[in-house]
């Protein structure tokens, strides 16, 4: 049986994850949940938006040490960019970035990163149908 170690990189932001908390006023909004009969972890998602870029980024999460570095990973990597390089992380390069994890635990990661694309979507809505 194989054993994985997680790397120092993914056990810094799990000790002191990047960007934790909530925003006021965001303007990309979402809450992501992995199926219940998987774990039914969550990631509440909030993000500001400057010139079509992600000006700030504060999340929360409910979860196991995978999504939670991969949340801080994530808002880490995201942070000051523009929204389509966003848009352009996978499971990969969150993993690569993180050092690598164990294939099992990559749903995890793609909690992390639905949570940031359905803030994404909320936020074009929102562009598309602006309250009056
Ligand atoms: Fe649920 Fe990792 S075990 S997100």
């Amino acid at each position: 049986m194989k054993h994985y170690y997680y790397t120092d990189e993914f056990l810094e932001h799990l000790a002191e994850p990047h960007n934790v908390g909530v925003l006021e006023n965001p303007d990309g909004y979402a809450e992501e949940r992995a199926p219940s009969a998987v774990c039914g972890d969550t990631v509440r998602m909030t993000i500001s938006i400057n010139n079509e870029s992600i000006a700030d980024i504060k999340y929360k999460v409910y979860g196991c040490a995978v999504v939670i570095a991969g949340c801080s990973m994530l808002s880490f990597l995201v942070k000051g960019k523009p929204i389509v390089d966003a848009e352009a992380i996978s499971i990969d390069l969150l993993s690569e970035k993180l050092g690598g994890i164990p294939s099992k635990k990559e749903e995890c990661l793609g909690v992390a990163i639905g949570a940031l694309m359905s803030a994404i979507k909320q936020y074009r809505r929102n562009q598309d149908n602006p309250l009056k």
